[in-house]
């Protein structure tokens, strides 16, 4: 079967590298791609926007299966256009990924479904947040309400560095549109977990915990970036909580979906803050986590073409996924100054010593091939990530890998995965 991956990032190197080794597969293309990507298929030089250009490229190329690793072409309605040519595409419809894409919807549906989450208002005027956040004296958390690639929310432990944020989003209009509308919530505390499930509409096929790493900063301290790394399974989902988020969050979710006549299939993804008092919803995801994914597709032992097409048929119940049992570690290693600014263009080395050691993948995201080498070209640059016996073994291993590996300015967390190691 021939396949195309829209996307290149870190996460689309793991769903290509996982993707090539089905024995379903005929042969991948990548739109756009990467140099990591290129190992796996072909890229084409297609961007994920541009809908109708995908859409002619696959009658060509006779695509059986369309991939969305991104959550903008799924909010542009990237599947639709696949399944209106009879193409099978893999991920929710534009009317479903809203549960990403606008979070005030995503917000008010959570409310009438009954699912936990942080309290919080959506405002569409400036001066109206400003007086509802000025009213407060505790810790807020401002998020513009549209897609802002992973740094749209602001976490402001002191209300006026919220007015600030409120300001950058809709009057400086620093992501856009996306800033329209902001969702003004109280900060929760407890530790995050990142919740990934196949849903096929009906039924939901839980994969194993993760945890990223958002904030740019050593424990935990800066502005949020798309992730900086990541680590599965997480100690803090025990099977109970697992069991509870399932229950609590993921059925009503689907249900919920189901309900308002837009049926949720693709990944479903639940950002959580296990508090004292139990899980909350951050937020949900339409698609994949990047880096998450990265460590949990390297713990994948199942083909994952098989699974994504038993989700497009709306048979996944007839499927059983099975995981490597060791823990698997990702540092992400990025562009110095991300996620401000940054060069790019710096030579990278090392890549293939890292990639020589056993049980090390390095999966590629802002990269590109210039002059015969693999430069950067992104803020983040590469998923270096290792699977170990235990947690310590498969840190120890990933930053060994990190180590072999240079650019000029280059930049990671020294702490990826210390969290999972205190919980032991
Ligand atoms: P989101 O994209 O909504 O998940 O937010 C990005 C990150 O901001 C999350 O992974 C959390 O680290 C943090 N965050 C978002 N909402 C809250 C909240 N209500 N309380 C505390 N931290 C939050
Ligand atoms: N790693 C967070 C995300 O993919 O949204």
């Amino acid at each position: 079967m021939n396949v195309l991956l829209l996307g290149n990032g870190g996460r689309e190197h793991a769903i290509a590298w996982k993707l090539k080794q089905s024995k379903k597969l005929t042969k991948l293309y990548i739109a756009p791609g990467n140099p990591g990507t290129a190992q796996c298929g072909e890229n084409v030089d297609i961007s994920v926007s541009e809908i109708d250009k995908l859409v002619e490229f696959a009658k060509e190329k006779k695509i059986e299966l369309m991939v969305a690793g991104p959550e903008a072409p799924l909010a542009d309605g990237v599947v639709d256009a696949f399944e209106a040519t009879d193409i099978k595409a893999f991920g929710p419809c534009e009317a479903a990924a809203r549960l990403e894409a606008d979070k005030a919807f995503a917000k008010q549906l959570m409310r009438s479904c009954a699912i936990s989450t942080a309290e919080g208002r959506v405002f569409d005027r400036f001066e109206d947040a400003k007086a509802f956040i000025a009213s407060r004296d505790e810790a807020v958390v401002i998020k513009a309400a549209g897609l802002a690639a992973g740094k749209g929310v602001f976490v402001c432990d002191d209300p006026s560095d919220g007015i600030l944020a409120a300001e950058k989003i809709m009057c400086d209009k620093e992501f856009g549109e996306a800033g329209n509308q902001v969702v003004v919530e109280d900060k929760l505390l407890g530790e995050e977990a990142s919740i990934l499930a196949f849903v096929d509409g009906r039924n939901i096929y839980v994969m194993e915990s993760s945890q990223d790493h958002k904030p740019v900063g050593e424990g935990d301290t800066g502005p949020n970036t798309g992730g900086m790394g990541a680590y599965s399974p997480a100690p803090v989902v025990t099977d109970k909580l697992m069991d509870q988020i399932n229950r609590e969050i993921l059925v009503p979710i689907v249900d919920g979906m189901n309900r308002q006549g837009t049926p949720y299939k693709g990944i479903l993804y639940a950002g959580i803050m296990v508090t004292a008092a139990g899980p909350r919803v951050l937020e949900f995801n339409v698609r994949f986590g990047d880096p998450e994914t990265q460590p949990i597709l390297m713990r994948l032992k199942s083909d994952l073409l098989e699974v994504m097409l038993a989700v497009c048929d709306e048979r996944l119940d007839e499927i059983t996924l099975k995981w490597d049992p060791r823990p698997a570690v990702c540092v992400v290693m990025s562009s110095g100054g991300y996620p401000g600014s940054y060069e790019k263009g710096k030579i990278i080395t090392g890549l293939d010593d890292a990639n020589a050691m056993e049980d090390v993948f390095v999966f590629q995201a802002g990269t590109k091939q210039e002059d015969g080498n693999i430069v950067t070209n992104g803020g983040r640059v590469l998923g270096v990530t290792a699977v170990g016996k235990n947690v310590a073994k498969a840190q120890k291993l990933a930053y060994e890998a990190v180590g072999k590996i240079s650019f000029e300015g280059s930049y990671y967390r020294g702490d990826i995965a210390d969290k999972a190691l205190k919980k032991k």
